[in-house]
């Protein structure tokens, strides 16, 4: 088995960043497919923390490629910030779509507005993501590769940014810092804006190179099927591999769903399993559910099977990775939403669609709990599981170190990585 893909099955900071690390040990290139630096992956080496936004967590692993895809949208300021904390070695190994678009100083101040003046803001991360995406498919966005067209930085930029900002507002500062900005990045990795697509097929073409592509966000978010408007404006599901890569889904051989034990969820937005009060801080205390990329306290709740069985249809899953059961040790029984009433009605899938999820009631069931987290105490709760969805877990994460992990060979016959 070769290509893998890694998708988040709820609404974000499932730990993916984490199995991502794990399965990149054993591939030749970690792709990033959509988002931007919304997203913020933590990983642990030893005790060292390590953060990253754009950058795929295989960029720590030597001797891979850490790919971000056309589906992406690029912060030049941030990225640079990522690219500037890695040894010279993990640079080289970056490659950049030369279609994915670039987030511009006019798309954060938009989206403030946007938000401030709002009756019902989403909580967005601010970072300029949807404005961004808008300008891309109104046509009238920036690439990557247009920094590198020769005297475009020089002869064309500014004139391109002053011409938007008269029409979307900013500063002349703003434009001025831009163009600082973008030139430091096309001359620190001209030579790495890329066609990725390309890149991607002839590793898949020759000499059985191996792929290992990287949801960012939750499919609870995703633009199309998640909880609309409250979602971010990319495709996190395994669905936006093809367009967010140019590689065909078809040639993945393996979609693994990452969830908590439990739920969590930032910003505005349905959450049929939340839970609030005293109950709720322990949780979001005893995880250390406060926002990688904003620090915002998350919204916690109970794992959610209706949920999670519509992710599974909608990412066409293999299997999961379990992560952060940790962080509920100690106790006898672990809630479980099992189903959703609505009135009179049972529902054992979550909706999805245009539905607003008003009226439901989640129904939560008493699980066998466990006092600490391994492949034989969490047999019981990961075999209910596999009943209740369907889908087996290959992978249980531990404890937040990176060598935390059981594996359950699920890649099997030739791509072992057990
Ligand atoms: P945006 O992606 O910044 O536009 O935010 C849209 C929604 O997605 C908000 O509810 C954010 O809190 C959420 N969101 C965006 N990125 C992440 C993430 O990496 N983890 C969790 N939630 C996210």
């Amino acid at each position: 088995m070769r290509h893998v893909c890694v998708v988040g099955l709820n609404w974000g900071d499932e730990g993916k960043g984490k199995i991502v690390d794990v399965l990149a040990r054993d591939v030749d290139a970690v792709v990033r497919y959509q988002g931007g630096a919304n997203a913020g992956h933590t990983v642990y080496i030893g005790d060292v923390k390590h953060v990253l936004h754009h950058l795929p967590m295989g960029v720590l692993h030597g001797g891979i490629l850490a790919i971000l895809g056309n589906g992406m949208v690029i912060e030049p300021r941030k990225l640079l910030e990522e690219v500037e904390s890695l040894p010279e070695e993990a640079i080289a190994q970056i490659r950049i779509s030369d279609s994915a678009h670039v987030v511009l100083p006019h798309h954060g101040a938009i989206e403030k507005v946007n938000e401030e003046s709002a009756s019902s803001p989403i909580g967005t991360t601010l970072r300029g993501i949807g404005p961004a995406y808008q300008d891309k498919f109104a046509r009238t966005g920036l690439r990557m590769g247009d920094l590198v067209k020769e005297g475009f930085v020089e002869n064309q930029l500014h004139d391109f940014l002053e011409e938007r900002r008269q029409v979307l507002g900013g500063t002349e500062e703003g434009v001025l810092e831009a163009v600082k900005i973008c030139t430091r990045l096309r001359d620190r990795l001209r030579n790495q804006i890329v066609d990725t697509r390309e890149l991607l097929n002839r590793m898949h073409d020759s000499s059985g190179k191996r792929l290992l592509f990287e949801g960012a966000q939750g499919c609870m978010l995703d633009i199309d099927f998640g909880t609309y408007p409250f979602v971010t404006s990319s495709s996190p599901s395994f669905l936006g591999v093809g367009t967010g890569s140019g590689f065909s889904p078809r040639k993945v051989d393996h979609v693994v769903g990452v969830t908590k034990a439990y739920c969590t969820r930032v910003g505005e937005g349905p959450f049929p399993s939340e839970i609030h009060g005293t109950e709720a801080e322990e949780l979001r205390q005893a995880g250390g559910e406060f926002g990688t990329t904003t620090g915002r306290p998350r919204r916690v709740g109970w794992l959610d099977l209706p949920a999670l069985r519509f992710a599974a249809e909608l990412n066409d899953l293999d299997s999961y990775a379990l992560t952060k059961a940790d962080v509920l040790n100690g106790r006898s029984t672990v809630p479980v939403v099992t189903a959703y009433r609505r009135g009179d009605e049972i529902l054992n899938v979550y909706p999805g669609g245009t539905d607003d999820l008003s009226g439901i009631e989640p129904i939560v069931e008493e699980w066998p709990g466990w006092d600490s987290v391994d492949e034989v105490t969490m047999k019981p709760f990961m075999d209910l599981l596999e009943k209740e969805t369907g889908i087996p877990v290959s992978i249980l994460s531990t404890g937040k170190r990176r060598d935390e992990v059981c594996l359950f060979n699920p890649f099997t016959a030739e791509g072992e990585l057990a």
